[in-house]
């Protein structure tokens, strides 16, 4: 089943069903039209802006055991690190200096006070360092009160990512050890969004045995749970973690591709207000992933700050991108990039996603 109208533009109601958008994930409607679709209800909505968040990937430490990435607990091979902080105001001074105002401090699940309040000391010195900058954590499942007390030191956004809105297929891809439970990252996620964070999740794409409905039910899920922002991107395979040995049949790249464009399309036109990242990983598995991103929806680049000393033991999956170049010439190619697909980076804006201004404005949340 499909739901094109015969029109020039899609006219997919902001609820689709899920049988709609499941037919449409398959590649049942034609694609062109309805990443068409996806980038004039942005243009509408947005305008050609493309907002950056500088990204610096503070620690690659986690408590988690994902099936899928590189960086799990048991991944003995991986080089861990945590960034000293006087390295890290560096890297966010260093963007801030090329025009960014909104960072995003990325790191492993570590619940151990150090960690966090280290992060909770940074916080409250950038709003000197980086004076008028946004800042995103994302920092996985942590106690309220820890979240409470990150806002109050300084931070604004949230992303933690459900993963997959599916309980059944959470447990698949996650060891049942009591560590990994989609009911407590479901409240993790619920609590963000009732507590004042700009809030933003988003999902895997391509896993085995996920099927288009499971797609189209995290597109619901995440229209369900109205939030602010969306960082979604295709799985990557990543050596050395178990997934290859416990699933058969991982879509091919360009499958895996072509679902995440529709997702991101779908995204835009079920949620037009919201920011929706071209992610790292959509940029990994095809050369043109930034470009073909932007034109499905996304209005959203993450130039990677982490100094590069650090980067290449970041490893989630294999052949993440931009491991060699510098800030600048990231931002200078970024502009390049963007300017080619008939879209302008906004610089010394922190980029506030239009869904979450309207909200305020409303004043339900706060
Ligand atoms: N491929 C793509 N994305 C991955 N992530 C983790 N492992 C992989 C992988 N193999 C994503 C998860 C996580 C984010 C930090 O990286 O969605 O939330
Ligand atoms: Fe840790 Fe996140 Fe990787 Fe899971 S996906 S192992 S929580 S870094």
């Amino acid at each position: 089943m499909n739901c094109l109208q015969d029109d020039e533009v899609l006219d997919l109601p902001e609820t689709p069903s899920r049988a709609c958008l499941a037919g449409l994930l398959d590649g049942g409607g034609p694609d062109q039209r309805l990443f068409d679709a996806a980038e004039a209800r942005l243009r509408r909505d947005i305008g050609p802006r493309v907002y950056l968040r500088g990204l610096v990937e503070i620690s690659n430490r986690c408590r988690k055991n994902c099936f899928y990435c590189g960086l799990r607990r048991d991944c003995a091979s991986v080089d861990r690190y945590t960034i000293p902080p006087e390295e890290i105001l560096e890297a966010l001074e260093g963007g801030y200096r090329l025009g960014l105002r909104s960072f995003l401090l990325q790191s492993g699940e570590m619940l151990g006070k150090d960690h966090i309040e280290t992060v909770a000391r940074l916080l409250r010195e950038c709003s000197s360092v980086i004076p008028g900058s946004r800042m995103v954590l994302s920092l996985g499942e942590l106690p309220p009160e820890t979240y409470d007390m990150l806002r109050e030191a300084g931070g604004d956004r949230y992303l933690l990512r459900i993963e997959t809105s599916s309980p059944l297929l959470y447990r698949r891809y996650h060891p049942d050890d009591g560590v990994h439970s989609h009911r407590e990252r479901l409240k993790a996620l619920e609590y963000l969004r009732s507590s004042g964070w700009q809030t933003g999740t988003g999902v895997l794409i391509g896993l085995p045995e996920q099927s288009t409905e499971d797609l189209a039910d995290d597109l619901l899920f995440m229209k369900g749970m109205d939030i602010d922002m969306i960082g979604m991107g295709p799985y990557i395979e990543s050596p050395g973690t178990p997934m290859p040995e416990l699933f058969e049949g991982i879509p091919a790249p360009g499958v895996r591709t072509l679902r995440t464009l529709r997702m991101i399309a779908l995204a835009r036109l079920m949620m037009p207000g919201i920011n929706i990242a071209a992610t790292t990983a959509l940029q990994t598995i095809t050369p043109d992933g930034l470009e073909r991103g932007l034109m499905a929806g996304a209005n959203v680049v993450m130039p990677n700050l982490t100094p590069s000393r650090y980067r290449e033991n970041y490893d989630l999956y294999s052949g993440k991108t931009e491991v060699r170049d510098n800030p600048e010439t990231m931002i200078a190619a970024l502009r390049r990039r963007c300017g080619e697909t008939g879209r302008k980076i906004i610089m010394e804006d922190p980029g506030d996603p239009l869904h979450f201004l309207r909200r305020m404005e409303k004043g339900v949340d706060r």
